[in-house]
């Protein structure tokens, strides 16, 4: 009795650890990449560095998921794409932390380039009319 206790006990446990550890589908991470980035530029283009710091450190945490959603398929390109902007966010989140909103501003341009690279690469239109990984 007690070792049936102990085996349903560890087969939640790890059934709780797969759920943690499965990366979502990249879609969900895009829908929350594309309000986030516009409500970066908004923040951006209106000075409000406390509020653009906030959209720059959530879009950090997606990129990191963006990031090791495509080193695990093993797609270098979009991978590299994903780091060059988790780079751009670094700079982002120092000058907006510094109040510098021009500045920030710029590095936002090589964060948008980053969108435009990968989704020429890697997106495109399913049958459906909804956006798809390419190939996939
Ligand atoms: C490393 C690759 C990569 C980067 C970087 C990237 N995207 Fe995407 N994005 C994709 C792919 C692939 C899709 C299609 C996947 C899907 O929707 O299933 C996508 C889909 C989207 C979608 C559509 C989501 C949906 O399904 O409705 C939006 C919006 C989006 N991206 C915004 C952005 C913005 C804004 C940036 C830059 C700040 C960005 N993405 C950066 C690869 C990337």
């Amino acid at each position: 009795m007690k070792k049936r206790v102990l085996y349903s006990a560890g087969l939640a446990a790890m059934l709780a650890l797969c759920l943690v550890a499965a990366p979502r589908p990249l879609s969900d991470v895009m829908k929350e990449v594309g309000p986030t980035c516009g409500s970066l530029k908004k923040n951006l283009d209106a000075g409000s560095a406390d509020m653009a710091l906030k959209d720059a450190q959530q879009l950090q945490k997606l990129f990191k998921e963006t990031r090791q959603f495509w080193a695990k398929r093993k797609t270098a390109d979009a991978a590299g794409f994903a780091s060059t902007g988790e780079a751009a966010l670094k700079d982002i989140v120092k000058a907006t932390k510094g109040g510098d909103t021009t500045a920030a501003k710029a590095s936002f341009e090589t964060l948008l380039g980053t969108c435009k690279s990968c989704h020429g690469a890697h997106r495109e239109k399913g049958p459906d009319g909804k956006w798809k990984i390419k190939g996939a």
